[in-house]
């Protein structure tokens, strides 16, 4: 990928430097990975300070939503209600909600109760109820850049079995997410996620997972916690990517609603724990974007 750029020409990234002295030697670097068998990112993955500050404005949007609604959401609220909260909150503040007509999606966010894995329909006729666990996913559009993420809200009285599943998922991702450095693998990531989901008894689904986001609602790479330490790709600075593992109570099989091929649900019908958040991989570290 760096070949063909010569080195007094204006970098990539947009710096506005010459190659040599800006991303010359990170390509470099990235090719030796390559050639060692790894999976590298290629640029369009690696966002420069301009697109950050952007989708960081992006991700105020959606952390105010879900802010307002962890402190207002209750029994008695049917789904619908949190639809429409997020959309009229979302375009309040000149964002679009990323979901709507999302591929077809119907909605603005997704409202998955108990069971129900990811992707659940916002309805009328879901109503909360006392001992209850939903996830609330929301994703931005904001002057064209995007943001993600999700968090788990218990109604009213829920049985401590149903809540410690809701803490230990929470937990996981900031297990993921402590291994989140440059030059570390996404697999590093998913490893220390999925160790955490089975040191306590719980499963992990496979067939769904994170994404890169900021330019696009879901870019490259795929983000699974099925995957083994030093493996997966390679992680750099500037790229960013969503950690949200879903975690059931029972076995990790799943299935989607044939009537509408959207809504995922444990296959056992055990109980389905979610939170996302955005991570940015910076020089030293990470960076969270989005909760
Ligand atoms: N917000 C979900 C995610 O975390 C995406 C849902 S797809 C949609 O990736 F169409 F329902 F928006
Ligand atoms: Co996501």
């Amino acid at each position: 990928m760096a070949g063909k750029i010569s080195r007094n020409s204006p970098c990539w990234c947009g710096s506005g430097r010459k190659y040599k002295i800006c991303h010359e030697a990170f390509d470099h670097k990235i090719a030796q990975y390559a050639r060692n068998g790894h999976m590298v990112p290629t640029h369009d993955m690696i966002k420069n300070p301009e697109q950050i500050e952007k989708i960081k404005e992006s991700c105020k949007i959606n952390i105010a939503v879900l802010d307002y609604i962890e402190q207002n959401i209750q029994e008695g609220w049917d789904t619908a209600k949190i639809d429409q909260i997020v959309y009229d909150m979302t375009t309040d503040m000149g964002g679009i909600p990323a979901p709507l007509n999302y591929e077809g999606y119907p909605y603005s966010v997704c409202t998955s109760v108990n069971d129900q894995v990811c992707h659940g329909f916002p309805s009328k006729d879901v109503i909360l109820q006392s001992g209850d666990i939903i996830n609330v996913d929301c994703s931005t559009i904001l002057n064209g850049f995007f943001s993600d993420s999700s968090r788990m809200f218990c109604i009213g009285d829920v049985d401590p079995e149903a809540k410690r599943l809701v803490d230990v998922t929470k937990e996981s991702m900031y297990k993921g997410l402590e291994e989140v450095k440059p030059w570390a693998f996404l697999g590093d990531m998913g490893q220390a996620v999925n160790d955490c989901a089975k040191e306590h008894g719980y499963s992990v689904v496979r067939e769904v997972g994170g994404h890169g986001v900021g330019i696009e609602f879901h870019e490259e790479p795929f983000v699974s916690y099925v995957t083994k330490r030093g493996e997966e790709m390679l992680l750099v600075p500037g790229m960013i990517f969503t950690i949200e593992p879903m975690i059931n109570m029972g076995k990790p099989d799943i299935f989607i609603d044939q009537d509408n091929d959207w809504e995922i649900y444990t296959d056992d019908g055990s109980l389905s724990a979610q939170w996302e958040i955005m991570v940015l991989v910076t020089e030293d570290g990470n960076e969270v974007l989005c909760y």
